[in-house]
């Protein structure tokens, strides 16, 4: 096997499902490439020595900017918040490293443009972390729709909810509250939670058309963890919207962080003339699916456990019946991205499949804005 060197910039949530990912990955799957950790980057050095000494990372950097420059780099990982990754990818790309890039890909379509570009200019192999494409049950529903199980699709229902900033005394800004800041994030749930579920529904029914959205901001003022002063918050706090597709069907999508109750209850269920499918996160190793063509008398939903070898990344885990689970998710995209390094097949969303979502969610933030339905840029 030869070795791909990994630069990996944050050590937070993503930092450890990604090097989780890294660490597995050859155990499982057989691959040309092995990944070895051997940098480790974020600001504050003691932490992140203790990140690299907890995972095996080799050495560690304060400066994404030196890790760029490393010469034993190969592929730079992005695991920052949202308004680092056009800086850092863009000169990643210029230094000629690979780039995995956490989502959402940019904070805005222009900026993910430039990143587009930059990455096509220098040539380099580039992926975005949209891992629940890779969630076995949900792999498997887009092989049901690419087989025509569904015939023709005409409704696509999505959401995901949360619960966890309904405390207007919770801070915005700094670690672990920078998804509060709007400087920080971009934008509240839409990139954060509703672009998970534009890149799933994008990958399983094409392109989006046009949407109407609305969205609140619930708690208008936070205290900012930086300033130590009260500041307006700027994110969306809540999101819903209506969007046609180029196929023809109709969807619903919503996200809050207002739904007592739920933590990540991210759900979709898709209508087509002959079959419907359903599936939940909390659930994620089950897909509901009902066929109008079954006989009458048993006729009804049917919940499959994609546990089997013949289930999509299923014969690399364990025996038929026992399931994997979200960490599962992020083994594979490490899996499908070095297999796309090995082949020449780019493992997908790369930086311009990502550009998509991110199109989308511009539309989103517009409609709510102006009140109006907002076409969607074709990326
Ligand atoms: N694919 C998914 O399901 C998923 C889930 C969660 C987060 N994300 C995305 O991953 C990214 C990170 O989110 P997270 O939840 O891991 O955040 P986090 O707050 O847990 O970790 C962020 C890390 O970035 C580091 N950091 C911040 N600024 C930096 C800088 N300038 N230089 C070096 N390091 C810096 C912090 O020290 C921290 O280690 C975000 O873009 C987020 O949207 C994706």
């Amino acid at each position: 096997m030869k070795p791909l060197n990994i630069g990996m910039i944050g050590y937070g949530f993503m930092g450890r499902a990604h090097s989780n990912g890294y660490r597995k990955v050859n155990n499982f799957f057989d691959l040309a490439y092995r990944p070895v950790l051997k940098a480790a980057c974020a600001r504050d050095a003691a932490k992140v020595k203790a990140f690299a000494d907890k995972w095996g990372y080799e050495s560690v950097e304060s400066d994404w900017r030196k890790l760029i420059d490393r010469k034993d780099i190969d592929a730079i990982d992005i695991c920052t918040p949202n308004n680092t990754h056009a800086e850092i990818a863009t000169a990643a790309a210029a230094a000629g490293k690979m780039i995995l890039c956490e989502k959402p890909l940019s904070m805005n379509g222009p900026e993910g443009k430039k990143m587009v570009e930059a990455v096509q200019k220098a040539k380099v192999p580039n992926m975005v972390w949209y891992n629940y494409r890779r969630v076995p049950a949900v792999t498997f529903a887009k092989q049901l729709i690419d087989e025509g199980k569904l015939g023709k699709i005409f409704h696509y229902r999505a959401k995901f909810l949360q619960d966890w900033t309904i405390n207007p005394e919770l801070p915005q800004g700094g670690t672990g509250l920078w998804r509060l800041d709007v400087a920080a994030a971009g934008s509240g749930v839409t990139g954060d939670l509703l672009a998970h579920c534009i890149d799933t529904a994008i990958w399983l029914n094409g392109d989006v058309k046009s949407v109407s959205a609305m969205t609140e901001t619930f708690v208008k003022e936070r205290p900012h963890t930086l300033t130590g002063k009260k500041e307006k918050v700027g994110i969306d706090d809540a999101c819903a919207f209506l969007a046609r597709f180029d196929n023809g069907s109709l969807a619903t999508f919503e996200s809050t962080r207002y739904a007592r109750g739920h933590k990540a209850l991210y759900t979709f269920e898709i209508n087509g003339e002959h079959a419907s499918i359903f599936w939940d996160l909390h659930d994620l190793h089950r897909l509901q699916y009902f066929d109008h063509r079954d006989d009458g008398p048993t006729r009804g939903w049917r919940s499959i456990h994609v546990t089997d070898g013949e289930h999509p990344y299923m014969g690399h885990w364990w025996v038929p019946g026992l399931q994997i689970g979200y960490e599962h998710s992020f083994v594979h995209q490490v899996a499908d991205f070095l297999k796309g390094v090995e082949t020449g097949q780019p493992a997908m969303p790369d930086f311009r499949d990502a550009l998509r979502t991110q199109y989308v969610c511009d539309a989103v933030l517009s409609s709510a804005q102006g009140g109006k339905w907002v076409n969607v840029e074709k990326a």
